[in-house]
C-alpha cells in the first residue's frame, strides 16, 4: 500500500486536475456538474464534497469498478508490479480449482499467441485469415489490440504445437481448442477458421470464437465458440468489456450490440463503450457487468420488424435493473458492422446520437402504429406498454410514460393509471412472495439460540463510577460522543505538534510538548477512558504508532488503510482533506518564534485544553445520570441511596468547576 498512489488509481477512472496539494475531478459517484472530488496524496485518500463518497484506493476500486477486495488488492499488485503471495491456506479443492484456472489461462494464452502468429507470419494465415480480415476491412491495429488470430486448415496443427509445448491433452480437451474422435484421434475444433479471443473484464483470454472462412458446406457452423468451462461462462461474459471499461465510464452509456465483427467496426470508428451479447438476450450476470459501470444502455437494432419485435421482451427485464434503455435502429439491412463500414466516423457518432430514443416510448410508438385502428388490438398492447412501464422503479418517470403514452394513444392518463396500477401492485405482491420466501429459507438455516435475548445483570449502587462499565445505564449522548471524537481528531490533526503546558511559572513555560503526548498525560492523570469502543481502538492503534512512527502523515495513512473497515472508515471520513491550519512546515519552524507561530500555539494550546474539560465535563454528565437512573430504581436500598447522593453531589460540584475553567478556556 505504501506504493499506491491515490491520485493514480483515481486517475485512471476519474480526470484529475491539480488544486494545491491536492488534485480535484469530477466525481463519478454522483451526478456531479463541478469538480467536487478532492483526492489528498498527502492522506491516500478521495472524498467528494457533495455526496460524501470517500476512502482509501482500495475502497475506490471496489465502489467505483465493483471488485471484490481481493480482486482491488490484485489489481493494485499488478499496477505497481507488485508480486503477491497469497497466505490464506486453502482447501485442498480450492487450490486445485485455482491452479485449474490458472492452468486453463495459461493454456488459452498460448492458443492466443499461437492462433496470432499464424495469422502473421505463416504463407496459409497471411492468404486466408488476413486476407479476409483485410477485405473486411479491419486495419492491423484493430487487429492487434482484439488479438485476432488464424488457426490453420490442417487437422491436428494447433494441438499438435500445444502438446509439445507441454500442454495437457485434458486442458486442450477442457477448453474446448481439441477435439477428440472416437477412434481417438485429436484435432483441432477451430481449424481453417479466424480467431476471436474473447477476454473476461480483466483482460484475460478465457474462450475463442471462431469464424468460418470457406463456404463449402461440410460445418455449417458460421461460428464456432467455446462451450461452457472452469473459466468460461457464457452467461457471465460480454464480448468486449475489457477493452470498453474506460469508455463506458466516460460516456456514462454503453452500446449493446449481437456480435463480434459489430464491436470492432465501432471501435474502429472511434465509439469504444460497445459491448456484444453474442447473439442471445442479456443474462442477469451480464447485466451486472453493465449496472456495476454504468445505468445507461443503448440497443443498437438493425432494421429488421420481427427481430426487433422478439427483443423487446428481454428488455423489460433491463428496465426492472433500473437501467436506463436507449434504442437506436439502424437504417434497413445494415448491422453496426455494416453501417460503420459505410459511413465516416462522425457520421456513425452523430447517428447514435441523434437517432437513440427512450425504449419504452420507442416500443409504444412501434405497438401504435402496428395496432393500427383495431381497437382489441390497441387494448391489448396499451397494456403490453403499461406492464413495461410497471417495470419502471421510480414513480416520476412512470407517470411521464402515462403521459406520453395516453398521448400515443389518445387516452385519459386516468384510465392508463387504473390499469398501471393493477400491474405495479401485481409485481409488488410477486416480489413480496420471493422475499418472504428467501426470508423463511434464512430462518431456517440460522442455528437456533444464536442470538438469545440479552439478560440484563442486577444493578446494585456501584462504589465507584466508572461509565465505561454501564453501557447500558449510561446514557453515551451525542455530545459525550462529540467530545471523544473531537479528541481522537485532535490528535491525528495535531499530534505532533508541540504545545507548552500551561503554568503559572514562566520558566516552566519553556518546556515544550508534543499535543499527543499532552493528552495521554491528561488521560492518565485523570483516569479518563473512553466510552465507544471504536474511539478506543483509534486511540490505542494511535499510540502504538505515534511510539514509532514520526511522520504524522504517515501515522493517518496507516489509519485510512486500516484492516479494521470501521476504523479506516471513521478516519477516512472526518479528517479533513485539506492540509491543517497548523501544518508540519510550521512544526519545524515553530522555533523561530515569529510572532505568528506564537499566535499558533496559544490558539492550539486553548484548543487542546478546551477539548480535554470537555471531554471531562461530558463524562461527568454520563455518569450523572447514570447515577440518577440508580437513584429511579425502586426498592433501592437506604445506605446506597445515601452514598449515590453523595456521589451526584460530589459530581455536580466538579462539573461546577470544569465548566468555570472552561469558559474561562474558551473566553481567553
Ligand atoms: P452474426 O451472424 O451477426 O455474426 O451473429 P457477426 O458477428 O456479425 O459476424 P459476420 O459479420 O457475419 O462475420 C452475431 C453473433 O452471434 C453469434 C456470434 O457471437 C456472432 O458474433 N453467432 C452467430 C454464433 O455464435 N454462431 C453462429 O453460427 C452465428
Ligand atoms: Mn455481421
Amino acid at each position: 500500500m505504501a506504493a499506491v498512489r491515490i491520485e493514480e488509481v483515481v486517475g485512471d477512472f476519474v480526470s484529475l486536475r491539480k488544486q494545491g496539494q491536492d488534485f480535484v475531478g469530477i466525481c463519478p459517484f454522483h451526478d456531479d456538474k463541478n469538480p467536487s472530488m478532492h483526492v489528498s496524496p498527502r492522506l491516500g485518500i478521495y472524498k467528494c464534497f457533495v455526496c460524501d463518497a470517500a476512502g482509501n484506493p482500495v475502497k475506490f476500486l471496489m465502489e467505483h469498478e465493483k471488485m471484490s477486495y481481493p480482486e482491488a488488492i490484485e489489481y493494485l499488485a499488478k499496477k505497481y508490479g507488485i508480486p503477491l503471495e497469497y497466505e490464506r491456506s486453502e482447501s485442498d479443492e480450492e487450490r486445485q480449482q485455482r491452479t485449474l484456472r490458472e492452468s486453463l489461462l495459461i493454456v488459452n494464452e498460448f492458443a492466443q499467441k499461437y492462433f496470432m502468429e499464424q495469422l502473421r507470419t505463416t504463407e496459409e494465415g497471411k492468404l486466408m485469415g488476413m486476407a479476409y480480415l483485410k477485405e473486411r476491412g479491419f486495419m492491423d491495429a484493430t487487429i492487434d489490440k482484439f488479438g485476432l488470430g488464424y488457426c490453420p486448415d490442417g487437422w491436428d496443427n494447433f494441438t499438435k504445437a500445444a502438446l509439445e509445448k507441454g500442454y495437457k491433452e485434458e486442458y486442450l480437451i477442457e477448453l474446448g481448442l481439441t477435439g477428440k474422435s472416437q477412434s481417438g484421434k485429436l484435432y483441432d475444433i477451430y481449424r481453417g477458421r479466424v480467431i476471436f479471443p474473447i477476454h473476461n473484464d480483466a483482460g484475460k483470454v478465457i474462450g475463442f470464437g471462431g469464424r468460418i472462412l470457406k463456404k463449402d458446406g461440410k460445418d455449417p457452423r458460421k461460428y464456432v465458440n467455446s462451450r461452457e468451462n472452469t473459466i468460461y461462462h457464457k452467461s457471465d461474459t460480454l464480448y468486449g468489456i475489457y477493452f470498453a471499461k474506460n469508455a463506458i465510464h466516460k460516456q456514462q452509456n454503453v452500446y449493446l450490440v449481437e456480435g463480434y465483427t459489430d464491436v470492432i467496426s465501432m471501435h474502429e470508428s472511434g465509439v469504444e463503450n460497445v459491448v456484444a451479447s453474442s447473439g442471445t438476450s442479456l443474462t442477469q450476470g451480464q447485466i451486472r457487468m453493465i449496472t456495476k459501470r454504468t445505468q445507461n444502455i443503448t440497443v443498437l437494432y438493425d432494421g429488421d420488424m420481427a427481430g426487433i419485435k422478439a427483443s423487446m421482451r428481454g428488455i423489460d427485464m433491463l428496465l426492472e435493473q433500473g437501467l436506463k434503455i436507449r434504442v437506436c435502429l439502424l437504417p434497413d439491412g445494415e448491422d453496426p458492422d455494416s453501417f460503420a463500414k459505410k459511413h465516416r466516423d462522425s457520421e456513425l457518432q452523430d447517428y447514435l446520437a441523434s437517432e437513440s430514443k427512450d425504449f419504452l416510448l420507442f416500443k409504444a410508438d412501434i405497438l401504435s402504429k402496428e395496432a393500427g385502428n383495431d381497437p382489441i388490438k390497441r387494448a391489448s398492447m396499451v397494456n403490453e406498454i403499461l406492464k413495461s412501464i410497471s417495470c419502471v422503479k421510480d414513480n416520476i418517470e412512470r407517470a411521464f410514460y402515462v403521459k406520453e403514452c395516453a398521448k400515443l394513444f389518445d387516452l385519459s392518463e386516468n384510465d392508463l393509471n387504473l390499469n398501471l396500477r393493477r400491474f405495479v401492485w401485481e409485481k409488488t405482491k410477486e416480489q413480496g412472495r420471493i422475499a418472504q420466501q428467501q426470508q423463511q429459507q434464512q430462518v431456517q438455516q440460522q442455528p437456533s439460540g444464536a442470538d438469545g435475548p440479552v439478560v440484563v445483570e442486577e444493578q446494585g449502587v456501584p462504589h465507584l463510577i466508572d461509565s465505561t462499565k454501564h453501557p447500558d445505564l449510561s446514557q453515551q449522548t451525542d455530545l459525550l460522543y462529540e467530545a471523544e471524537k473531537d479528541l481522537i481528531l485532535l490528535m491525528l490533526n495535531y499530534g505532533n505538534l508541540i504545545i507548552y503546558e500551561s503554568s503559572e511559572n514562566e520558566e516552566e513555560k519553556s518546556q515544550g510538548l508534543r499535543v499527543d503526548q499532552f493528552i495521554c498525560n491528561e488521560m492518565q492523570k485523570e483516569d479518563i477512558r473512553f466510552h465507544y469502543p471504536l474511539l478506543e481502538r483509534i486511540f490505542d492503534k494511535y499510540v502504538d504508532w505515534a511510539s514509532y512512527i514520526g511522520n504524522q502523515d504517515q501515522i493517518i495513512r496507516n489509519f485510512t488503510l486500516a484492516e479494521d473497515q470501521q476504523i479506516s472508515e471513521f478516519v477516512i471520513r472526518n479528517i479533513p482533506v485539506e492540509e491543517p491550519k497548523y501544518s508540519n512546515r510550521w512544526k519545524d519552524k515553530y522555533d523561530i518564534h515569529t510572532h505568528t507561530t506564537r499566535n499558533n500555539i496559544r490558539i492550539l494550546q486553548n484548543q487542546v485544553q478546551n477539548i480535554i474539560l470537555t471531554l471531562k465535563l461530558r463524562i461527568l454528565e454520563n455518569d450523572a445520570t447514570i447515577i440518577q437512573k440508580i437513584l429511579d430504581q425502586e426498592g433501592l436500598a437506604e445506605e446506597d441511596m445515601m452514598m449515590a447522593l453523595q456521589q451526584l453531589n460530589t459530581l455536580n460540584q466538579l462539573k461546577k468547576e470544569i465548566s468555570k475553567r472552561l469558559n474561562r478556556v474558551v473566553s481567553r
